[in-house]
């Protein structure tokens, strides 16, 4: 069965008060866009419309950051979430089989969900996600017809007996493109809001002989993102879940609660994670691997039998082969590390590649950018790199190299050779006996006068 998407996104989100969109505020790391996709990828989408408004051209950027392949219609004034949904018929109007649409505010609708709605079609020609509300407050409430959908009355129209209805309207709807399209294009802004509410297309179909329906599920699937505290109760419901789910794929999480995962992270099992350890985007952590307490990672692959911190940052493209062991204090950004590396403390690594058995001294640091551009370090296999080497890119040792503590290598090494760039220490028989006592002189004539 062939599914489209539409993805609503042009809100500015008043409530959220800031410049920014509110579908590009962050929540697990990436933005709150990236869930409604993330959800509607897992159904293999034909086509993803994402309508935006607010903030357009950074939502499309966001958009296609997610999923290059997405469509972007531009509504240009908010009046309504029928009128959205319309926008998109410029990219769906010629599309055959079913579409969903999401909010670009609601993060936590599961695939599983999405499935039970395209499921329910072949009894319904319009499908709405409903849930029971704790509190319904301004949700949009499902008027039922013994167990068909009858309509979508908004809170803002309703009598005081609809109002009572607990069953509510998530915003997810589910047609095939065709009965979409033909309905939303009728849709009337003749409301308490003056908007076009995608929500009369249920009673437009009704009038028309199609039959409407409901899927339910949790509240807390449903939940959207209006306000920071919103979004603060998001990321804290996100990381409860994400927690849960690593434990449950056999992770062991020393102190869960201190733990902050990506949308994205993927960690295998049998790893292990520390307490305050924080993932960004873009990481995967192998089997086995370990993670120690205080841990920044982003963009990085660490691999099995690999341990890292404490006290390490990981930056995009840091590439952890078996075993490597990456200590306190050390920082690797767009480096790859072969097997069995030792980087163990007090160390910056960027833009290197070091070869397998490689010992990285303490304090080590690849000197890669002039002011103006960076420079690759380019370390061979089994090399030694004594403690404090400044290694001033661009510049490459060999298989076997050594470095003596303190140097600044400015210039190729080659395999095997030893480089040491310092200067040759001097030393003064009696020197600091006598400096001493030349000083304390020097301190009481002072005190005195
Ligand atoms: C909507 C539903 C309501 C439901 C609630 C669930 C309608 C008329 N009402 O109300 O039944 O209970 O969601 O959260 O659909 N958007 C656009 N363009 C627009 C208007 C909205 O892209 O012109 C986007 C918003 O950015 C947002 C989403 O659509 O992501 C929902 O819009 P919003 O105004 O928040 O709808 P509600 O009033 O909450
Ligand atoms: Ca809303």
């Amino acid at each position: 069965m062939q599914v489209s998407l539409i993805i609503l996104a042009a809100g500015q989100g008043t409530r959220m008060n800031s410049d920014l969109p509110k579908v590009l505020h962050k929540l697990a790391a990436v933005p709150l866009l990236h869930h409604a996709m993330a959800a509607g990828r897992a159904l293999d989408p034909a086509r993803t419309v994402v309508v935006a408004g607010h903030g357009a051209e950074a939502v499309s950027r966001a958009a296609r950051d997610y999923d290059e392949e997405a469509l972007i219609v531009l509504q240009e004034e908010q009046l309504g979430t029928g009128h959205a949904v319309a926008q998109a018929a410029a990219h769906l109007a010629d599309a055959t089989g079913e579409v969903i649409v999401l909010y670009g505010d609601t993060p936590f609708i599961r695939p599983e969900t999405l499935e039970a709605m395209l499921a329910a079609r072949k009894d319904h020609a319009v499908v709405v996600l409903g849930f029971e509300a704790r509190d319904p407050g301004r949700y949009g409430r499902l008027i039922l017809d013994g167990d068909a959908l009858q309509r979508i009355v908004e809170f803002k129209d309703a009598t005081d007996e609809e109002r009572a209805v607990t069953l509510c309207n998530s915003g997810v709807i589910c047609a095939s493109a065709k009965d979409l399209f033909g309905l939303v294009a009728d849709l009337s802004n003749d409301n308490a809001a003056g908007e076009y509410y995608l929500t009369d297309i249920v009673a437009l179909a009704r009038a028309r002989g199609l039959s409407a329906g409901v899927v339910t599920c949790p509240e807390s699937e449903t939940l959207g993102v209006n306000t920071r505290a919103q979004l603060a109760g998001a990321e804290a419901e996100f990381q409860r879940r994400a927690r849960a789910e690593a434990l449950e794929n056999g992770v062991t999480l020393t102190a869960p609660e201190t733990v902050f995962f990506a949308l994205d992270t993927v960690i295998g099992r049998d790893a292990i994670v520390g307490p305050h350890v924080l993932f960004g985007p873009g990481v995967t952590i192998e089997s086995g691997a370990e993670i120690k307490g205080f841990c920044h990672l982003e963009g990085a692959h660490v691999s099995r039998g690999a341990d890292v911190g404490p006290f390490a940052r990981l930056r995009p493209g840091a590439e952890l082969a078996e075993d490597v062991h990456v200590g306190n204090f050390v920082e690797i950004k767009n480096a790859i590390l072969d097997e069995g590396v030792k980087v163990g403390h007090l160390t910056y690594l960027g833009d290197a590649h070091v070869g397998e058995f490689t010992n990285i001294g303490a304090g080590t640091v690849t000197c890669n950018y002039d002011g103006v551009m960076k420079h690759r370090t380019e370390i061979g296999k089994r090399a030694f790199i004594g403690s404090d080497t400044m290694l001033v890119a661009p510049v490459t040792l060999g298989d076997g190299a050594m470095t003596g503590s303190g140097s600044v290598i400015t210039q190729d090494v080659p395999a095997e050779a030893l480089a040491i760039a310092r200067a040759r220490q001097e030393t003064k028989p009696g020197l600091a006996t006598r400096l001493m006592e030349k000083l304390r002189a020097v301190k009481a004539a002072k005190v005195k006068g």
